[in-house]
């Protein structure tokens, strides 16, 4: 089994997000002894932002970068994303990764009947943090919904989401969503 774990919080070890993201990797590689894990840091290892010149495959360093990355998403049978929040949305280095999964031809395609999508044979786990609390499908919620569409547009319908919320809410709460989302993943 193949595990793609991408994380992207700017926060390294204090990092809610990346907790909840390592805590799905860890019981997963229990849970199967086959499991194999790559790993992307995206704060750390950014990912250029997609310019014309990288569309149109004219830089032939970014081209080849952009099908490692697409290769890595077809290849994985479990992408565990770590997702912060960041201004109602997901952070921008998240974002370039999505920039370079999306390609037609590749991760989804057009027919008579609209888009289909090609990467559909896998699970996808979303690691969301954020500091206020939204619930489900909140109009301010540019974040789980994003990335949960970006992967059903891709052929992958089954995610699931582990959420800590209201983790800037004081140390209480933070607490307590920390450790009710860890529970969570434990039943997995
Ligand atoms: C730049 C930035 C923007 C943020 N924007 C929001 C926001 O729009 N809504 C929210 O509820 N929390 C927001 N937060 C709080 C984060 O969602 C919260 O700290 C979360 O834990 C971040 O995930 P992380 O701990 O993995 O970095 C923001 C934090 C930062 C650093």
């Amino acid at each position: 089994m193949k595990v793609l774990h991408i994380d992207s919080s700017i926060f390294g070890d204090a990092s809610v997000s990346r907790q909840l993201s390592q805590a799905i990797v860890t019981q997963l590689t229990a849970k199967h002894s086959d499991a194999s894990v790559e790993y992307l840091d995206l704060a750390t290892q950014m990912i250029p932002h997609l310019t014309a010149e990288i569309l149109m495959g004219q830089d032939a360093e970014q081209a080849a970068l952009g099908e490692k990355i697409i290769q890595q998403y077809l290849d994985a049978d479990v992408v565990v994303v770590g997702a912060a929040m960041y201004n109602f949305g997901l952070p921008s280095t998240l974002k370039a990764w999505i920039d370079r999964i999306s390609v037609a031809g590749k991760t989804f395609q057009y027919t008579e009947n609209g888009p289909v999508g090609l990467a559909g044979d896998k699970k996808a786990y979303i690691a969301s943090s954020r500091g206020g609390v939204y619930g489900e499908n909140s109009p301010a919620d540019f974040q789980e919904g994003f990335l949960q569409t970006v992967f059903n547009f891709t052929g992958v319908k089954d995610v699931e989401i582990i959420r800590a919320e209201g983790v800037n809410m004081g140390p209480e709460l933070k607490e307590q969503a920390i450790a009710s989302a860890l529970a969570q993943v434990q039943a997995l």
